[in-house]
């Protein structure tokens, strides 16, 4: 039988949060504005501007955003088997303390619920209540670990609002490696606008999403590795979210600044230490979502053709043409094609990006 196609980097708006989000009026919030039928999905601060048209205004949000059955439509229609569902940025990273728990226990289970309905061609990646500190956090991973469709966490950038490498966050990956659950490290911050400059306004969600995206995940993980993190924690596994960012295209430099840095050679940094080719090829999981076999190319270089895994970061960029064409997504045609491209008669290496490394990695088996 041939090897499954599975999906690693797909999201859902579970109904809870969509409720959530309906109740607000602050960012992140859900509303229909006069002038529009559709709901829109309004993420970032910068999609909040009362002078942009409410056509322009965050993103339409549909069922496909939260319809499970949608999510399995749009399975059969690209062929792929297999699912692993993460919730959709921000996540649960603006609740405060007190609401995050109980959030991400209805949240967690209402996507293992979601999971159920679909045996074997669901699994998830829980969400960690992050403003609740890092024995909430522990307690969560713990909970996770029981149930049944799940097979890690989806964290952001943030942490619990001190990036990844607060010192807070070291219980955390520890109990993730015994509990041997991955994280899914996924953007969702970008860059500040400015960088973008006075024009950016012209230019829709297009440097957000294709610099700031990466450019986030890149800087979040460097932190990990500059600090040390996966020196402290040698089994942790982050599956990193656009096939790394810029990671690949940059560990070259980043470990040459590092060897050539005088403040971290006095602090005695320099001595005991893994080098970036190391953890990228023990500790990191890249996706392929990077739409072109350049760089496709550069994740096999950095992590091996053994850690790279398909997805598509569905329900986003779908095709601008009228949705109910069903005709094929271009995002995921472009997707397919890069991978089919660089391991062109090479079926079996093909297959293990497409499925078989998923998996293995993530332990994909139906019980
Ligand atoms: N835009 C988002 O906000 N999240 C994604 O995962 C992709 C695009
Ligand atoms: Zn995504």
């Amino acid at each position: 039988m041939a090897t499954p196609i599975v999906d690693v980097h797909t999201h859902v708006y579970p109904p809870k949060y969509v409720e959530l989000l309906k109740s607000r009026s602050e960012v992140p919030y859900i509303r229909t504005f006069d002038s529009d039928l559709t709901a829109r999905l309004i993420i970032l601060p910068r999609e909040d501007d009362p002078s942009t048209p409410s056509t322009a205004r965050g993103r339409p949000i549909g069922p496909e955003y939260f319809d499970i059955a949608k999510k399995i439509a749009f399975m059969d229609q690209h062929g792929i088997d297999i699912s692993v569902i993460s919730q959709a940025n921000p996540w649960l990273d603006f609740l405060s303390a007190s609401e995050a728990t109980d959030a991400a226990v209805e949240v967690n289970d209402d996507i293992n619920n979601m999971c159920e309905k679909y045996p074997g061609r669901l699994f998830a990646f829980g969400t960690l209540p992050v403003k609740a500190g890092a024995e909430a956090c522990v307690r969560e991973i713990k909970r996770l670990k029981g149930l049944k469709w799940m097979r890690g966490v989806v964290l952001g950038t943030g942490g619990m609002g001190q990036g990844l490498d607060d010192p807070k966050m070291e219980c955390v990956y520890t109990t993730l490696e015994e509990a041997e659950l991955p994280v899914f490290l996924h953007p969702h911050y970008g860059l500040p606008s400015e960088v973008y400059g006075p024009r950016a306004g012209e230019y829709g969600h297009v440097l957000p999403l294709s610099l700031g995206f990466p450019i986030e995940t890149t800087i979040a993980v460097t932190r990990m590795i500059v600090s040390g993190v996966f020196d402290r924690h040698l089994a942790l596994t982050l599956l990193l979210a656009h096939s790394g960012g810029t990671l690949p295209f940059l560990a070259g430099r980043l470990e040459s600044c590092i060897l050539h840095d005088a403040h971290l050679k006095k602090l005695g940094k320099l001595e005991k230490r893994r080098d970036i080719w190391d953890i990228l090829k023990k500790n990191i999981l890249l996706d392929a979502v990077v739409y072109s076999g350049v760089g496709v190319r550069a994740a096999v270089e950095a992590s091996g053709e053994d850690r790279l895994l398909f997805g598509t970061d569905h329900p986003f960029f779908p095709p601008l043409e009228d949705e109910d064409t069903h005709q094929e997504w271009l995002s995921v045609a472009t997707n397919y094609a890069a991978i089919n491209k660089v391991f062109e008669g090479d079926k079996e290496k093909g297959g293990a990006v497409l499925g078989g490394n998923a998996l293995r990695l993530l332990k994909l088996q139906a019980e």
